[in-house]
């Protein structure tokens, strides 16, 4: 795939590698699963989306590589209408992890899962090879690369399929529901992965309901709520937002809650950590 085909619409791709634009997406069956969505995601931020089940985080962050067309709307991936994109050339910029790692992962070993990304890129075979090595490194894998997936813990096999999304290297990458199953450690690796990808510029889209994790490395989050964007904003916003709260069923942290039951009505003082916490009480002294 020549890269002169994906020259950048006039300023779009440089600070916003995806725009969505009145997106409705009906499943076959007819449901209704995201109506009228609109969205601007900015270079190097990390967007957090939020919601009950079935509010429709999947379908919308689906669309973002092109694994699920809008039924009716556009998108603008990387200044490009998708519509014209096959998902071959949508995946080199934007790398999609499985909420369920079972529908992502085909290999028969770890080594061969890491590798297929990259091979398909197009990549040398040198360089195929350091970024399996690095991706490996990374999500510390590499006692387990010659082993089945399938043979794997839920959790490891999760990490597996973000590794393997890591090292096709995309912009934009996509965790859906990363740290769901995962112990603290696993958590962990995900916080990391998510700094180290700030760290290089690229942009995050999280999906979740750990409300924690949601507070502590997102710039901004999206509420769904019955197929619908109800709110955007940053976490402080949204959290202070009780409507959005109360539609969404979300509980903020408790950190949050603490000081939002220590300051009611005071959007200022809403601690998103222990940190933010204990610096307002001795403010307060
Ligand atoms: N493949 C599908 N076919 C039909 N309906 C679906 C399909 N996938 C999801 N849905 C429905 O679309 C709605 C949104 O689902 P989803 O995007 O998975 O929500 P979330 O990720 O927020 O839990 C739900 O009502 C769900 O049952
Ligand atoms: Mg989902």
């Amino acid at each position: 795939m020549p890269e002169a085909s994906m020259t950048p619409a006039a300023g779009g791709a440089s600070d916003t590698p995806i725009v969505v634009e009145h997106i409705t997406h009906i499943y076959p069956g007819g449901v209704l699963a995201l109506k009228e969505t609109n969205l601007t995601i900015h270079k190097g931020e990390v967007l957090g989306v939020v919601g009950q089940n079935g509010s429709g985080k999947t379908t919308l962050v689906k669309h973002f590589n092109g694994l699920l067309r809008p039924s009716s709307g556009k998108l603008l991936i990387m200044g490009q209408d998708s519509a014209a994109q096959p998902v071959h050339t949508l995946a080199r910029h934007v790398g999609y992890v499985f909420q369920n790692p079972n529908h992502q992962i085909f290999s028969t070993s770890v080594q061969a899962e890491l590798t297929f990304g990259p091979t398909n890129l197009g990549l040398p075979p040198e360089e195929v090879k350091v970024r399996v090595a690095e991706a490996a490194e990374f999500f510390e894998l590499n006692p387990l690369l010659e082993r089945h997936p399938y043979r794997l813990a839920f959790p490891l096999r999760k990490l597996v399929g973000m590794a393997s999304v890591y090292a096709m290297d995309p912009a934009v990458m996509v965790l859906d529901e990363p740290t769901t199953g995962q112990d603290h450690e696993g958590s962990n690796l995900v916080r990391k992965l998510v700094r180290r990808l700030r760290e290089q510029g690229k942009t995050v889209v999280i999906v979740s309901h750990d409300m924690a994790l949601m507070a502590e490395v997102t710039d901004r989050l999206v509420a769904l709520w019955s197929a619908e964007v109800i709110a955007v904003g940053s976490p402080r916003e949204i959290f202070a937002n009780d409507d959005v709260m109360q539609r969404t069923k979300l509980h903020p942290p408790q950190i949050t809650q603490f000081t939002r039951r220590r300051w009611p009505g005071d959007p200022q003082r809403l601690a998103l950590s222990v940190a933010e916490a204990v610096k307002l009480m001795s403010e307060a002294r």
